[in-house]
């Protein structure tokens, strides 16, 4: 028998481990000023590629001045308790119809968190009879909703269009014999890589095989597709995605997410998502100014354009650089590097102490060991200088890798504490 906690002071996670060396610096860093393509952090200026706000929109003047409004006019805590008992109002059954529209099905449901939602929904679809299907680089969110299924479940490898078929093939052995249904969930955008989820290819397994699919589009809402509805548009196969997820966290720069859909398909979402009925209902400065975001969306194409601007000239400089930005075809934006995790420490402290850009750096085991990811978040609200003087410093750092000149700075050295 052990003690919890002492079983826990043993072993404090994989990202756990680096708390002293890396928190506050690599891990819980703190972005201070005013969101935008220039912020600071230890007390200097950086050019910002962290944050998704692809639109530009987070501190945009117009969304600026609808948040204080709303929060002006009706607080934080209206309306109170959970929306199925004394939480619900208009504007948020608005939002809702607007959100169905705006990504092309007939109905929507509104949920506080993307995280909680999309892990009611995949536990409210299923029973013990059915069977999941998923993409094995899901986002978090999806894997811990798929843990909760009480049936079975099979990972196919990522975007591995053979390998769905043929955990579909077992899927469907199985559910002949229980009578149960398939759920098939993949992403639009994996957020790492950037890749689309080959949501076209899927699709086409339909034709094969009885299944519905839950896409999670929270980096294709907004950004990709004519009208912004996402990689279903983009890929031409809006119709054919059964349950579209997105979060209100990127393009839309708030908080709050949504499910869109039939309706009974909704309805019967909005009546059994536990973590949704059983919770407080999104605060009305939230809604209003998701209303407005959205509004913004639909009405001023320029944010998506100068979006696109800046990745084409970001991916396209990069790759004409010589560097490695894998098979993205989305905004996010990966620049591959070999190194190990020391060494991505002290290269990105490099980057940010004396050329100052931040980016976010990924390591085994999100990706193979050896290997260091450098993801950069394109948004509408970049310079072209930030991309030029972005580029330059790859270059400058790349080099110095090369040489070996990180394998020369200790890790106690690179971490600078607040
Ligand atoms: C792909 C994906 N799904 C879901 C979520 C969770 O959404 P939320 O931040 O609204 O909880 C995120 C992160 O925001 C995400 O990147």
């Amino acid at each position: 028998m052990k003690d919890l906690f002492e079983k826990i002071r043993s072993n404090p996670g994989p990202l756990g481990k680096w708390a002293d060396v890396a928190e506050g610096y690599y891990i819980f860093p703190k972005l201070e000023g005013e969101l935008a393509n220039r912020m600071m952090f230890n007390g200097k200026e950086v050019v910002c590629w962290s944050i998704n706000n692809y639109l530009g929109l987070a501190n945009h003047p117009e969304v600026r001045k609808i948040d204080e409004e709303a929060s002006r006019d009706w607080g934080l805590a209206y309306p109170m308790g959970a929306r199925m008992m004394s939480g619900n109002t208009e504007y948020h059954g608005k939002l809702e119809q607007e959100l169905a529209e705006f990504v092309q099905k007939e109905s929507a449901v509104l949920v506080n968190f993307g995280y909680q939602g999309i892990m009611s929904a995949i536990d409210a679809l299923l029973d013990r009879k059915d069977v999941v299907v998923y993409d094995a680089e899901s986002h978090a969110c999806i894997v811990d909703g798929v843990r909760m299924h009480q049936g079975k479940r099979f990972a196919f490898e990522h975007n591995n269009i053979d390998k769905l078929e043929q955990n579909l093939k077992r899927a469907v052995g199985i559910v002949e014999k229980t009578g149960g249904s398939i759920l098939v969930i993949s992403e639009g955008v994996f957020g790492m890589r950037g890749d689309q989820g080959k949501l076209k290819e899927i699709v086409a397994l339909k034709e094969h095989y009885p299944f519905r699919l839950l896409v999670d589009d929270a980096h294709g809402f907004g950004t990709l597709g004519e009208t912004g509805a996402g990689a279903g548009e983009e890929q031409g196969v809006q119709d054919e995605i059964d349950v579209y997820f997105s979060t209100f966290a990127k393009s839309m720069a708030s908080i709050g997410a949504f499910l869109a859909g039939p309706k009974d398909i909704m309805r019967f979402l909005k009546y059994n998502m536990r973590s949704q009925m059983f919770a407080k209902s999104l605060p009305m400065p939230f809604v209003i100014g998701d209303l407005k975001r959205l509004e913004m969306l639909r009405t001023q194409p320029e944010h998506k354009a100068k979006l696109w601007e800046n990745v084409n000239a970001l991916q396209g400089g990069l790759k004409e650089a010589g560097f490695d930005i894998g098979n993205t075809n989305s905004c996010v934006t990966p620049v591959y590097l070999e190194g190990d995790e020391v060494y991505a420490m002290a290269l990105v402290n490099d980057l940010r102490e004396n050329y100052g850009i931040f980016c976010s750096i990924v390591v085994y085991p999100v990706i193979p060991k050896g290997m260091i990811l450098l993801r950069l978040i394109p948004t509408a609200s970049h310079t072209m200088e930030d991309i030029d003087v972005t580029i330059e410093a790859f270059k400058a750092i790349r080099e110095k890798l090369h040489s070996g000149y990180y394998a020369t700075v200790s890790v106690d050295k690179v971490a600078v504490k607040q």
